[in-house]
């Protein structure tokens, strides 16, 4: 059907095991999914769940030690350097802790640049790169006159979330992975950078996955939620069901952490 729903990026089977012997740690244990093109997924877990191994193995930083990864339709062929900045021309991140995300000795301006040159704009005049950089910043509600000089590490916490997310709109991949993007920073921001990102998927279309132990968060951004204890997927569905009718009591244990926020929800969807 023509408006059936692409996959987008899926795995198989796929499982990471860490160390060996008595050291050994099954972080991904055979967990299989399809994200969907354009779709917002959530992957919700207790601390040691697996979450983000699983997110290092999409990007590509880590290899799985079993199973595989397709995007679009395809398997993943990450195995040179060439393809491999091919693939995260499509896939890319946002972090825990926006300081570890920069070059500390990259200018703003160069990791701007950076994002335009990898998008194939090398050849555009400086005057043409000004200007999307300069739009890139504007999205995020940053000058882009004030940070030209400037290097990461001389910007707030709250603004250098706000220049990744600058990056991504300049880079325009399909698939975008959060991994607890917010829990640098205060409330406030929290709720900026949330709207910053829906408004920058709602721009690029891209598919917004989004790694958190917060299931409060998952019910109230996503399509598609997958809950993963102990490596494993133990459930996963529609946001509806599985937060409103969660099949296992490990789900419901994971709602009941966060009572109050829910019972705010279920009055503002009176
Ligand atoms: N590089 C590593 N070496 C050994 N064990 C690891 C490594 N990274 C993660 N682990 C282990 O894998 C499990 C899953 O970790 P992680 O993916 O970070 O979970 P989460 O992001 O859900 O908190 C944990 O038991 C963790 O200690
Ligand atoms: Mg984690």
């Amino acid at each position: 059907m023509a408006d059936e729903k692409q996959v987008c990026l899926s795995g198989k089977g796929l499982t990471k095991i860490f160390g060996f012997g008595r050291q050994r740690t099954l972080a991904v244990d055979h967990v299989n999914f399809n994200f969907y093109e354009g779709e917002i997924v959530s992957i919700v877990g207790e601390s040691g769940s697996g979450k983000t191994t699983l997110a290092k193995m999409l990007l590509g930083l880590i290899n799985p030690t079993e199973g595989e990864i397709a995007f679009q339709g395809q398997v993943r062929d990450i195995s040179s350097q060439k393809k491999r900045k091919e693939y995260w021309k499509n896939t890319q991140a946002i972090f825990q802790d926006p300081f570890s995300s920069y070059n500390i000795f990259n200018k703003i301006d160069a990791v701007l640049l950076d994002c335009i040159h990898m998008r194939g704009g090398r050849g555009l005049p400086q005057d043409k790169k000004v200007e999307l950089m300069t739009e890139a910043c504007g999205f995020v509600n940053l000058k882009f006159e004030e940070l030209t000089n400037k290097y990461p590490f001389e910007l707030s916490g709250g603004q250098m979330q706000r220049l990744m997310i600058a990056r991504i709109f300049l880079l325009k991949p399909k698939v975008l992975l959060a991994d607890e993007p917010t829990s640098m920073i205060d409330a406030c921001s929290r709720a900026t950078i949330l709207d910053m990102l829906m408004e920058l998927r709602k721009e690029i279309g891209m598919t917004l996955i989004f790694i958190t132990h917060d299931i409060g968060l998952a019910y109230y951004v996503s399509d598609s939620v997958y809950i993963m204890e102990h490596g494993k997927i133990v459930e996963f569905g529609s946001a509806d069901e599985v937060i409103l009718r969660p099949k296992e009591a490990y789900t419901r244990r994971l709602i009941n952490d966060v009572p109050k926020i829910y019972e705010e929800w279920d009055l503002t969807t009176v």
